[in-house]
């Protein structure tokens, strides 16, 4: 299986690719970046494991022959490319930058790639998986079951918070919490009661120690940004997280699905997968995109686990859930805006 990275030089880009490589399903690994494709590709191909490293980097702005050929036969792209937040920023002031690097590059992917799986890491990733989705649309090649805005490290954050607060091994935590809506702030929403045994234990917090919990998951990004002090965002986390759901699509690729009680999310179109038309007019107030927990098959959704209908909401919950979709319909209208009307 050959999955290339775009952003690949990057803090996130450099240890996703590493861990990509130390997976013996990567046949081939193709790294892209505006600097440094090379030497990352060179250093990483010296690692005693099948796929095969390539860097690819573009000798000028015009150049679009090593983004071709880094996305030529590849089964699924991940994306961590564009600029990080510095403290003070929110994750929607990074959108003047990233907009357009991410609408790029997935133009390239819909020209040469129409067919890979695509994961988008850069922010603001509420609005940057809708201008992917509608670059793609007006290429005419717009998969919307192939299209995963990457949400896992808001599951991660959750399972580790609330593990660490109900005395239970994080890792065991992993399909029994489910976190859903969007990536940013109060669109963040995780469910503690999809399974029985963590929910008495969620039940027997304090309301100081939940609101705590639920405002570390929608706010853990911050913690980092302001940790690093103007050195960027999350990446070691982030990268681990992201390999975890680009695992699960080439796990996907390979014929096996997820034995977890609760599959990871992603932000996906929903009109765009079976069902979710349905849960977008009932239950999100027209939201089209949303984090779900999604079935995965061949590399794409074959299916999501419906929260509103197979998974415990508490009141809560809901509230939560009613805030989020106020923030996630104007990030929406942004990304899709900007593609409208713009020329590829
Ligand atoms: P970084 O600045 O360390 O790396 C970004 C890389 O992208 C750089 O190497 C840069 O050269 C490259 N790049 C810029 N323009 C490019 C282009 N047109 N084509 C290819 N590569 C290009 O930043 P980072 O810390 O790795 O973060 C990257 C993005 O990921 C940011 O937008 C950040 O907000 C986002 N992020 C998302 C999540 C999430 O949960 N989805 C978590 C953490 C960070
Ligand atoms: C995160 O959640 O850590 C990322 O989205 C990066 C950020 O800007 O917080």
């Amino acid at each position: 299986m050959k999955v290339t990275v775009c952003g690949a030089a990057g803090g996130i880009g450099q240890p996703l690719s590493l861990l990509l490589k130390l997976n013996p399903q990567v046949t081939e690994l193709a790294l892209f970046d505006i600097v440094n494709a090379k030497g990352v590709a060179a250093d990483l191909s010296h690692i005693n494991t099948p796929a095969k490293v390539n860097g690819y980097q573009p000798a000028s702005k015009e150049d679009t022959q090593a983004i071709t050929e880094a996305l030529k036969g590849t089964d699924l792209v991940v994306i961590p490319a564009g600029v990080p937040r510095k403290p003070g920023m929110t994750r929607a002031d990074l959108f003047n930058i990233n907009a357009s690097i991410v609408r790029d590059l997935v133009a390239n992917i819909g020209r040469t790639a129409p067919n890979a799986s695509i994961l988008i890491i850069s922010n603001p990733v509420n609005a940057t998986v809708p201008i992917a989705a509608e670059t793609l649309k007006k290429l005419g090649v717009f998969n919307p079951k192939k299209l995963f805005g990457v949400t896992t490290l808001d599951s991660v954050r959750a399972e580790t918070f609330l593990g660490n607060l109900i005395g239970e091994n994080p890792d065991n935590l992993r399909g029994k919490l489910s976190v859903i809506g969007g990536h940013s702030g109060d669109t963040i929403v995780p469910l503690t009661h999809t399974n029985n045994a963590i929910a008495k234990k969620v039940d027997n917090l304090s309301k100081s120690q939940y609101d705590e919990f639920v405002h570390r998951v929608q706010f853990g990004g911050d913690e980092v940004v302001k940790a690093k002090d103007g050195a960027g965002s999350a990446t070691l986390s982030m990268a681990y997280a992201g390999y975890r759901f680009a695992e699960n699509i080439l796990n996907s690729l390979n014929g096996t699905s997820s034995s977890q009680e609760v599959p990871d999310s992603a932000y996906v179109y929903l009109p765009g997968v079976p069902g979710g038309d349905k849960l977008v007019k009932e239950k999100l107030n027209g939201a089209t995109f949303f984090s779900v927990p999604v079935i995965l098959k061949n590399g794409e959704v074959s299916d999501f686990v419906n929260p509103f209908d197979k998974l415990t909401i508490t009141e809560s919950e809901n509230e939560l859930i009613k805030v989020a979709l106020g923030g996630l319909q104007k990030s929406i209208e942004q990304g899709t805006n900007f593609v409208t009307g713009t020329k590829l």
